[in-house]
């Protein structure tokens, strides 16, 4: 398998799997980041598709049809590098859904949350706010559903301390990203995790919960 990046960033999860030594052969960006310097350093190649250069039709405002020529854009620089296994790590936009129906199950996210709580781009900020003691990050399938719960690989839990801010949950949470996102890419990529097997089942319980377990 060959593995890309998507990022938008600073890249701490991009960094943990190179330390790792998680095969990267791309890291693509949808904006200038410091995830791209992070793999320059690193010597993997990097491309940086900037998003802005696709609101052409609105002028600011991102249309469908700027997600599908920017989507069609990034399906075509894959396809280049004969990428057949992605990991989105920080990576902002929301892609057409022809990517998700081009690549599935071969795309992987990570969501700082307990899916199925807190979806969305404010997910810490969300389960700071709410009365729960605990929250996680999850590592799952991704579909052209943003932040689908169906098809988790692995959850990691983190405790909402009385004193925290927005910036020490997440860093907090971000540490067990760190630990367990590169772990789970190794299972991929040596088999021992299979993603159709996964998308077959449909069905988060069992399997993640040993997933789980055993990180
Ligand atoms: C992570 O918390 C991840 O869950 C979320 O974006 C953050 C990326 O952080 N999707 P980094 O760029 O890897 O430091």
């Amino acid at each position: 398998m060959k593995l890309a990046v998507f990022v938008s960033g600073s890249g701490t999860n991009l960094e943990a799997m190179l330390d790792f030594g998680i095969p990267v052969s791309l890291v693509l960006a949808d904006r200038d980041c410091e995830a791209l310097n992070i793999a320059s350093t690193a010597g993997v190649a990097t491309i940086l598709l900037d998003r802005r250069h696709y609101s052409y039709s609105s002028g600011q405002k991102w249309l469908d049809e700027d997600r599908k020529e920017f989507t069609k854009a990034i399906l075509g620089m894959l396809k280049r590098h004969e990428i057949n296994l992605i990991a989105m790590a920080g990576f902002f936009s929301i892609l057409h859904q022809e990517f998700f129906s081009h690549s599935r199950p071969h795309i992987i996210n990570i969501h700082p949350a307990l899916l199925p709580e807190y979806k969305g781009q404010f997910a810490v900020r969300d389960s700071l706010t709410a009365s729960n003691k605990l929250t996680g990050s999850t590592i799952h399938i991704a579909t052209e559903i943003v932040d689908d719960d169906r098809y988790i690989i692995a959850q990691t839990k983190v405790p909402i301390l009385t004193n925290d801010t927005l910036e020490t949950l997440w860093e907090r949470i971000k540490t067990e990203e760190r630990r367990i996102y590169p772990k789970i890419l190794q299972s991929i990529l040596s088999g021992d995790i299979n993603l159709d097997a996964i998308v077959q089942r449909g069905n988060k319980s069992s399997f993640s919960d040993k997933i789980s377990e055993s990180l």
